[in-house]
C-alpha cells in the first residue's frame, strides 16, 4: 500500500486510549438515553439494545468526538450526538442485514437481529433506533452558530432519501449488474460517506466551531467516510469472518458492486490511501492540533475489522 502522509509528525497522541474513553462514554451514554430492556414493551427494548450493544467499532462517535476536540470542544457536549449517529448506523446495519436487504446472519459477533427476534421486529427495532437518534438529539442543547433545527437537519439530511437511504436504494439496484466507476463512488458517498461525515460534522457544531473549521470537517468527513467503505468492500474479500463479526465473501456471492470487484484489490488499496491521503489535507486549517482525527484517519485505513 502507498504510505500516507500525515501533517503532523507522528505525535505522542494515544488512540487507544482515546478510543477506549470514547467507546465507555458512549456505551455509558447510550445506555441512559435508551429505556431499559424491561421498559414495556420489553422485546422492542431489548431488541434495540442487542444490536446497540452488540460490539461495534464506535467510529462514527469516535469521529464526532475528535472532531469536537479539533475545535475546543468538550466531549460531554459532543456526546448526545455521537450517541445519535451510533443509533442511526445501528438501525441501518439492523436493516442491511434483513433477508429482504443483505440477508446476513451475523453481525458484530452475534447472529443477527431478525435471527435472533424475527423479522417484524427487527424491523421495528431498527426504526425506533433511528427515532430514538432524533429524539436524543433533540434533548441535547444549541450553540450560538448552530440552533436545534440546524442539528436535527443535518441528522436528517445525512440519514435520508437523498443520502444514506439512496446509497442503500442504489446498491439494492446495483447487485448483479456492471457498474461504473462513477456510480460505485454515487453508492459509496451516499450509504457510508454521508454519515461518517455528518458525524465530524455534528462533532465540530457541538464546539460551536468556525464556518472554516466546519468546511474543513465536511472536507476531512466526506474522504475518510468514501476511504472506509473502500476498505469495507476489500476485507469482505481479504477477512474471516470470525475476523470481521460478520459474514466474509458475501459481496462476491451477491454480485455487490464493490472496489475490488471493479477495479481489483491492488487498485482499491491505493484508492483508500489516496481518499485518506485527501482527509489529512483537509485537516490543515487546524494547523496540527486535529491529532486525533489524524490518528483515527490513519487507523481506519490500516484496520483488519
Ligand atoms: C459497517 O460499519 C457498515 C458500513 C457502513 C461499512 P462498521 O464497520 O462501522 O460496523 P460496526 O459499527 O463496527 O459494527
Ligand atoms: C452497509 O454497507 C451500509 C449501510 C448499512 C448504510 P454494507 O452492506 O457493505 O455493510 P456490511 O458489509 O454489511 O457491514
Ligand atoms: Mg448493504
Ligand atoms: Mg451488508
Ligand atoms: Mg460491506
Amino acid at each position: 500500500m502507498a504510505a500516507s502522509k500525515r501533517n503532523s509528525t507522528k505525535s505522542n497522541f494515544n488512540l487507544d486510549a482515546f478510543l477506549a474513553s470514547s467507546t465507555e462514554q458512549v456505551n455509558a451514554a447510550l445506555d441512559h438515553f435508551l429505556p431499559s430492556e424491561k421498559t414495556k414493551p420489553a422485546t422492542i427494548h431489548k431488541a434495540m439494545r442487542y444490536s446497540l450493544f452488540a460490539g461495534g467499532k464506535r467510529m462514527r462517535p469516535a469521529l464526532a468526538l475528535a472532531a469536537a476536540a479539533a475545535c475546543g470542544g468538550r466531549a460531554a457536549d459532543a456526546l448526545p450526538l455521537a450517541c445519535a449517529v451510533e443509533c442511526i448506523h445501528t438501525y441501518s446495519l439492523v436493516h442491511d442485514d434483513l433477508p429482504a436487504m443483505d440477508n446476513d446472519d451475523f453481525r458484530r459477533g452475534k447472529p443477527t437481529n431478525h435471527k435472533v427476534f424475527g423479522e417484524g421486529i427487527a424491523v421495528l427495532a431498527g426504526d425506533a433506533l433511528l427515532t430514538q437518534a432524533f429524539e436524543i438529539a433533540a434533548q441535547c442543547r444549541s450553540w450560538p452558530r448552530y440552533s436545534h433545527r440546524d442539528i436535527i437537519l443535518e441528522i436528517a439530511r445525512a440519514s435520508g432519501s437523498l443520502q444514506l437511504i439512496a446509497g442503500q436504494v442504489a446498491d439494492l439496484e446495483g447487485e448483479g449488474k456492471k457498474t461504473s466507476a462513477a456510480q460505485l463512488k454515487y453508492i459509496h458517498e451516499r450509504k457510508t460517506s454521508a454519515l461518517l461525515c455528518c458525524s465530524a460534522r455534528l462533532g465540530g457544531m457541538s464546539a460551536n466551531c468556525s464556518p472554516t473549521q466546519l468546511a474543513a470537517l465536511t472536507d476531512f468527513g466526506y474522504h475518510v467516510g468514501l476511504a472506509f467503505q473502500v476498505i469495507d468492500d476489500i476485507l469482505d474479500v481479504t477477512q474471516t469472518s470470525e475476523q470481521l463479526g460478520k459474514t466474509a465473501g458475501k459481496d462476491t456471492k451477491a454480485q455487490k458492486a464493490t472496489y475490488p470487484s471493479i477495479v481489483g484489490l491492488e487498485k482499491s488499496r491505493k484508492i483508500a490511501t489516496e481518499l485518506t491521503n485527501k482527509a489529512f489535507a483537509s485537516l490543515k486549517p487546524f494547523k496540527g492540533k486535529a491529532v486525533a482525527l489524524e490518528a483515527l484517519a490513519e487507523f481506519l485505513l490500516k484496520r483488519d475489522r
